[in-house]
């Protein structure tokens, strides 16, 4: 199948069981209930759900058990971008084509917005369906890690923050991509490897490709807000230089991030091949990563 049928109908599941997953705009108090559907359903590539179907499958996984999954995992997703566009952090007025969570609902309401979608995010994965005891924890130190403040997103987020305006060298600046967005795609791939059943030798090969997707999708995030707009974007383009944050671009220039970016795509994609035939669509994820325009 090609990737983008592939991608458009996983995209479209992931929509229809995020709506089952979330409490309705009408529950009490609303106003949460409201922010939370407000910055899900703005819109987004959903890039990490359809990750988490596409490994899982590649090691044998069925979408149904992948499914709530994968959600849980794109409410964390978005639990970080509401509080990424936050005033205190990179204050931004524009997500997923729409005004931002905290434009629209004040930024009491978007911090806790974040705060529910990550605690909604666990409540599902405590009720993981078809899935052993065992699997069910694994899969919930795998995303507390990868968020979290060692090498995960939230240890990402402070050195990004702290970075901004300083010359920092190329290890840094590989740490803050590795942790801020590198980390939570490779557990996407991890997870799906673990709901999927994947053997040891899957399991390295999932966490190899997820690694390598998730530095090249920040690269690509960098470049993309230098040479794209913010139409295009759904997010403002440009902001990164006029933060003076630290991105591949800025250090390395736009040429060499791509050439960065599509070494990494292509170290993931031998990769993915190693897991065989139903591994296919992930190394079409690799490729749209590389290529996307938003
Ligand atoms: C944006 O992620 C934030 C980063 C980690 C770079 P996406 O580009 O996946 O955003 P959506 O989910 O499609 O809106
Ligand atoms: C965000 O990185 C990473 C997150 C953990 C959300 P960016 O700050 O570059 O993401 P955008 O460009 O605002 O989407
Ligand atoms: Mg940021
Ligand atoms: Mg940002
Ligand atoms: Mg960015």
């Amino acid at each position: 199948m090609e990737i983008e049928k592939y991608m458009a109908e996983a995209k479209q599941q992931v929509d229809c069981c995020l709506d089952e997953l979330l409490a309705k705009e009408a529950q009490e108090p609303p106003t949460i209930h409201r922010a939370m559907r407000y910055s899900v359903f703005a819109g987004g590539k959903r890039v990490r759900p359809i990750l988490v179907l596409a490994a899982g499958e590649s090691v044998g996984g069925a979408r149904r058990v992948l499914l709530p999954l994968a959600c849980a995992i794109e409410m964390i997703h978005t639990y970080s971008l509401i509080h990424d566009d936050l005033p205190a952090l990179d204050n931004d007025d524009l997500r997923r084509g729409v005004p931002t969570c905290h434009k629209v609902f004040g930024e009491a309401m978007a911090i806790l917005a974040g705060d529910s979608l990550m605690t909604r995010c666990y409540q599902i994965l405590t009720e993981l369906p078809d899935v052993s005891g065992a699997t069910r924890l694994a899969i919930v130190r795998e995303i507390s890690y990868a968020t979290g403040t060692i090498d995960g997103m939230i240890g990402g987020q402070v050195v990004d923050l702290e970075s901004e305006g300083k010359d920092i060298g190329p290890e840094t600046l590989e740490y803050i991509h590795r942790a801020k967005t590198g980390a939570l795609l490779a557990a996407c791939a991890r997870c799906g490897g673990l709901a999927g059943a994947a053997d040891t030798r899957q399991m390295e090969a999932l966490s190899a490709y997820g690694r390598s997707i998730g530095l090249a999708f920040q690269i690509v995030d960098d470049i993309l807000d230098v040479t794209s707009s913010t139409k295009d974007l759904g997010k403002t383009a440009g902001k990164d230089q006029k933060m003076k944050k630290a991105t591949y671009p800025a250090l390395y220039g736009v040429e060499a991030s791509r050439r960065k970016a599509r070494e990494l795509t292509n170290a993931a994609i031998e990769t993915a091949r190693e897991i065989g035939p139903r591994a296919e669509p992930l190394l079409g994820i690799a490729q749209f990563i590389l290529r996307r325009t938003a």
